[in-house]
């Protein structure tokens, strides 16, 4: 098995390295743990939000792969946001460092880097942070996630791993390992993460057509039930801030998901009982592969997503206007099962797998984790 994943692993590096005629890197064993590091040069076309150079994105790769960076090196930034699903997790919530499980649904990575200076901030589901690079560093003090609380034990962590140096100084010109150094790499790799090329974004710019359920689906979802008044998946941030909600706080909604919501998302963050049960608009691009749905996951399906939309809105006092019929009521979407089906075939092409298949976002590790 290990074998094979080494083989394969070969086989990536030297087909990007065709690709982009580069020079491979040296491989970097070293102790406590054998670690082999796959990292062919590679261009990230997609250019971070804050302009990072290519080295310190793959930095950021490595860290961003790396269970050093967690209380008892168990658990990584890749253990929630996995590649293939788009970097999201497929449980409801995810379990952090000591195996237990958190509150939220693990949101997918992708796009996140144009979202970094929106005001009001908008990242986690409740917008409780406005910059990438302070953000990076949460989840690792954590002591749910990573439980990493003590940002020179983190120091130390990564300095104790050998192959950092040599990183440290191709990213930074310096060897110096710090905690600032640390979260520019991370919040730069992350913001690499961009999906652009979608079945949607292409038919979009003129280059292929929808399947005529795509088509019924897509016009359903921008005209019928109007979901592109809040979801807008011709922006890549998928309708945050666009999406409306308040005018000084747009962007975060309450779509009735319960009467009581036991987490209530912005109100935490701005104390205003208004904000009760509102969270930030999820931006829908590869949402086929971020399975289970919701805040708190509580939704396996698209399916039941739909299921809610159609007959299962509660009358929350903050219920967003747009959910709501002429008699000031939850609306009932009745979206028929045939309506049902377009609408997830026209998801689907929101789908963009150069995020899931792209080896320069791939775990670099060969023989850990
Ligand atoms: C134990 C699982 C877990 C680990 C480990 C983890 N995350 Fe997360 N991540 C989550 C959850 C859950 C949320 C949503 C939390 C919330 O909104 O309150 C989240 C949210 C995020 C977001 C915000 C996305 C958005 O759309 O607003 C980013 C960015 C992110 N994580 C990056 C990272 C990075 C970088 C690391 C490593 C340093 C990391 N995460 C480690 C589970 C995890
Ligand atoms: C009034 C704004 C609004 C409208 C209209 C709306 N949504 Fe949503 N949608 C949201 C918000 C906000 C969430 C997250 C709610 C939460 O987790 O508490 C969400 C969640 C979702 C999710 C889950 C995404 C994930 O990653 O968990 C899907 C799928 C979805 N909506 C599809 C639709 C479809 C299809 C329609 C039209 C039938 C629609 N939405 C209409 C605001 C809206």
């Amino acid at each position: 098995m290990k074998s094979k994943i080494i083989v394969l692993a070969f086989v990536i590096a030297s087909l990007s390295c065709y690709l982009v005629s580069c020079t491979q890197e040296p491989t970097l064993t070293g102790s406590p743990v054998s670690t082999t590091l796959n990292l062919p040069a590679t261009s990230y076309t997609y250019n971070s939000p804050t302009g990072q150079s290519d080295d310190v994105v793959s930095l950021g790769r490595v860290l961003f792969y790396d269970t050093h960076l967690s209380a008892n090196n168990s658990i990584s930034c890749g253990s929630c946001h996995k590649q293939s699903l788009a970097f999201s997790d497929n449980t409801p919530v995810s379990k952090g460092f000591q195996g237990v499980m958190g509150t939220r649904n693990t949101p997918p990575i992708q796009d996140i880097g144009t979202m970094n200076t929106f005001s009001p901030p908008s990242l986690f589901w409740d917008g409780r942070q406005k910059f990438l690079i302070n953000m990076v560093l949460k989840p690792i003090a954590n002591h749910v996630e990573m439980g990493m609380s003590d940002p020179n034990a983190l120091v130390s962590n990564v300095q104790a791993m050998p192959y950092y140096s040599a990183l440290f100084t191709k990213a930074y010109g310096s060897s110096t390992i710090d905690v600032n150094g640390i979260a520019r790499a991370i919040s730069a790799f992350a913001g690499s993460i961009m999906s652009t090329n979608t079945k949607f974004d292409q038919v979009s710019c003129g280059q292929g057509t929808f399947t005529a359920l795509e088509a019924q689906g897509r016009d359903l979802f921008f005209n019928k039930f109007n979901c592109n008044g809040c979801h807008q998946t011709q922006t890549v941030v998928g309708g945050y801030q666009q999406g409306g909600g308040s005018v000084t706080d747009p962007g975060f909604i309450n779509i009735g998901l319960d009467l009581n919501y036991t987490d209530n998302g912005r109100a935490l963050i701005t104390g205003n009982s208004d904000d009760n049960g509102k969270f930030k608009i999820p931006n829908l691009r590869n949402v086929t592969l971020t399975a289970p749905y919701m805040h708190d996951g509580r939704f396996a399906t698209l399916d039941a997503v739909l299921e809610h939309y159609s007959h299962g809105i509660a009358n929350h006092p903050n219920l967003d206007s747009r959910l709501k019929g002429t008699n000031g009521l939850a609306v009932q979407m009745n979206i028929s099962d045939q309506e049902k089906t377009a609408i997830i075939a026209f998801l689907g092409t929101l789908t963009d797998n150069t995020v899931v298949t792209d080896p320069k976002f791939s775990n670099p590790f060969i023989t850990q984790q």
